[in-house]
């Protein structure tokens, strides 16, 4: 990919989200989180935080009937969404919060929730909020992130955002990291009452063209954009080109292969019965 093609600002972070990070990383968790739960026919599915719909748009290819939902909070996410879903089973986009979910009791057959646990300031709640929307039987399936030293790009990078831009830069990607126990989430979902509770510690291998790419899709498509918005676009390539020779330096050059950069990534898949 040549340097200007993806150096895209004028595209929003969510669209840039959508182009860049789930098909690098979010489609692969959602692959895998959906082999974990097959779905039966004409069940109603909610993927909450589900942000453009990685999770939930798999789950209308594989869904037989039914009704399929996603939920987030960011009314800029669902937009990219509903833009990807054009085709294909219809879904429902509702803008809400995982700590109080618009849906009746017992109405809901999965409940799906990827890398969105860690962001919600009362965890338990969202969990009971799950639990209360599942009918009898019902399944949900959700993820997070490991430790971060568990994923040496992400750790590579968290350090060289600290280095370049002071000691307090990486708290936004650090934060995505605060599971580094799996047995911590499986007391969650056994606390608020979920049945058969299994946390599985996955590994998958995420690939990008370069770690320059990694880096710079990190801070134009996340969050973490807020860092450098004040910087004119000199300043923030120069800022980028940097960080991504300082990330490069910290790992495994075998990560590195010609160039292009292949890791693991470690989360924690829970699957749990309501
Ligand atoms: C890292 S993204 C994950 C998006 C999607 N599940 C995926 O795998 O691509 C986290 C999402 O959580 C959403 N979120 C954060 N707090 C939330 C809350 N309290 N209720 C609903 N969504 C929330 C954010 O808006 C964001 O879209």
């Amino acid at each position: 990919m040549a340097d200007h093609e993806h150096w895209q600002l004028d595209a929003s972070t969510p669209e840039l989200y959508e182009r860049y990070l789930v098909p690098a990383i979010t489609s692969i968790w959602a692959a895998d989180l959906l082999d974990r739960i097959p779905l039966r026919p004409n069940e109603t599915v909610l993927d909450i935080a589900c942000g453009t719909g990685a999770v939930i748009r798999l789950a209308a290819t594989r869904a037989q009937g039914g009704r399929l939902v996603g939920l987030d909070l960011n009314s800029a996410m669902l937009a990219v969404a509903r833009a990807a879903a054009q085709t294909g089973p219809p879904i429902e986009w509702v803008e809400g919060s995982a700590l109080d979910l618009p849906f009746p009791a017992k109405s809901v057959d999965v409940v799906f929730c990827q890398l969105g646990l860690q962001f919600f300031p009362d965890r338990p709640l969202a969990l009971r909020e799950m639990r209360r929307v599942l009918r009898p039987g019902g399944r949900v399936g959700l993820s997070v992130y490991s430790a971060i030293e568990r994923t040496p790009a992400a750790y590579a990078f968290v350090q060289a955002l600290d280095q370049h831009l002071g000691a307090s830069a990486s708290r936004t990607k650090r934060a995505e990291h605060v599971f580094p126990d799996p047995e911590e989430i499986k007391s969650l979902l056994s606390e608020v009452g979920f049945h058969h509770v299994d946390v599985a510690t996955v590994t998958k291998q995420i690939e990008f063209p370069s770690m320059l790419d990694y880096v710079r899709f990190q801070l134009i498509a996340t969050p973490m954009a807020a860092l450098l918005r004040d910087k004119s676009p000199t300043e923030r390539d120069r800022a980028i080109h940097a960080m991504a020779t300082d990330a490069a330096s910290r790992i495994d050059p075998a990560m590195l292969h010609n160039g292009k950069l292949s890791f693991p990534q470690k989360s924690h898949v829970a699957i749990a019965g309501g």
